[in-house]
């Protein structure tokens, strides 16, 4: 058996650049429940960025603005809108996972690095993933401080969580012809292996398709889908994506819930606006996946998508758009057992995607 080379502990944190930290935080706060507990900025130091970490169950998102004109930050947001900029893995040894992906092809965005403080020291270091989108990998070591150096620990008030537990998987849309590229790239850079595929076939309406695989870290904590558009007679909601971000990124960010019923109640108490099903997917899901331990009225009354495979079954809802241009959004899912991704509601989601996709004059 082939010893893997890079060891991942887990997805450390999700990094955004958005517009307006400040007013981003908030709104994570008091819609989805996280809550506010490290701070970098002004006041810690920084003369340049303000950053924020989120924090709900295992779940960390820092939230972070440029404090001056010319930044990369902002020219980012300029050409993607508020978007994932870095997806952090926590792994032992920074040397040797940067070593070992750029001996297997890496792209170095910033060699390995560490920052010192009163609490020790943090080593990273960045490697280029789709678009404008990277990798960083976090060595904690025994450091303690509350998040990396530079943040200051918050007073943290904030809203009721609502049950968010932790980062289940992330998916990227990419170019047509380019999945395979970054299936490659996952195999032999780093170390990852394939653990599904749908084909349009699978994925399709009358209007549009897409393709995508789904790949996986030894350990299966890490589990990256990626999507390319397929051919359909109208336009894909992948090249929808593509159109308003710019190219290839962050397409939505899945989070588990252990009671999906509760979750999905509170955050429509606070106006997410989850995408629509139509009535008929209730008329045949019970034949199709059978005795669940949740109440079938209930989950159509709050929209709640249900699917079985061999391994068991899983409960998911995804939102709309995070932000006006109809590109990051949400999915809340709650496993019993099914490893999946909900391949049996695809065909049922597109419908309703296409509906939102028509009203804004894009299909
Ligand atoms: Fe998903």
């Amino acid at each position: 058996m082939s010893t893997d080379f890079l060891p991942i502990k887990r997805i450390d944190h999700l990094e955004y650049y958005v517009g307006n930290a400040k007013q981003a935080a908030h709104f994570y706060d008091r819609v989805f429940g996280f809550r506010a507990t490290a701070k970098l900025g002004l006041e810690t130091g920084s003369r340049d960025r303000s950053s924020y970490l989120m924090e709900q169950g295992k779940a960390r998102f820092v939230l972070t603005s440029a404090l001056v004109p010319d930044h990369e930050i902002n020219r980012h947001c300029a050409l993607h809108g508020d978007s994932v900029k870095i997806i952090a893995l926590e792994v032992g040894d920074v040397e040797s996972a940067m070593g070992e992906t750029k001996a297997r092809g890496a792209t170095v965005v910033q060699p390995p690095r560490a920052q010192q403080d009163s609490h020790g020291v943090l080593k990273t270091g960045i490697i280029k993933y789709a678009g404008d989108v990277e990798f960083k990998f976090v060595e904690r070591g025994d450091y303690t401080g509350c998040f990396a150096p530079g943040f200051q620990s918050i007073e943290a008030h904030g809203s009721e969580p609502v049950g968010l537990a932790a980062i289940d998987h992330i998916v990227t849309n990419v170019h047509l012809g380019e999945m395979n590229y970054w299936v490659r790239w996952f195999e032999k850079t780093m170390g990852f292996t394939q653990l599904c595929g749908f084909t349009d076939k699978d994925i399709s309406t009358d209007y549009s398709a897409l393709m995508s695989k789904v790949m996986e870290d030894g350990t299966g904590k890490c589990k990256f889908p990626i999507n390319e558009p397929a051919e359909g007679k109208k336009k894909s909601q992948i090249e929808e994506y593509l159109d308003f971000h710019c190219g290839p990124g962050v397409q939505h960010v899945a989070m588990n819930t252990r009671d999906i019923c509760k979750t999905v109640r509170i955050l429509r108490e606070r106006d997410v606006d989850f995408l629509r099903i139509p009535d008929t997917y209730y008329d045949e899901l019970r034949d199709r996946v059978g005795h669940i331990d949740e109440d079938y009225d209930e989950l159509q009354d709050l929209g709640i998508l249900v699917d079985r495979d061999e391994d068991g079954y899983l409960l998911q809802i995804f939102t709309g758009p995070m932000q006006d241009r109809p590109t990051l959004f949400y999915e809340v899912i709650e496993r019993h057992g099914s490893r999946g991704f909900g391949l049996g509601n695809f065909k049922a989601l597109f419908v309703s995607l296409e509906r939102e996709q028509a009203k804004r004059g894009n299909l």
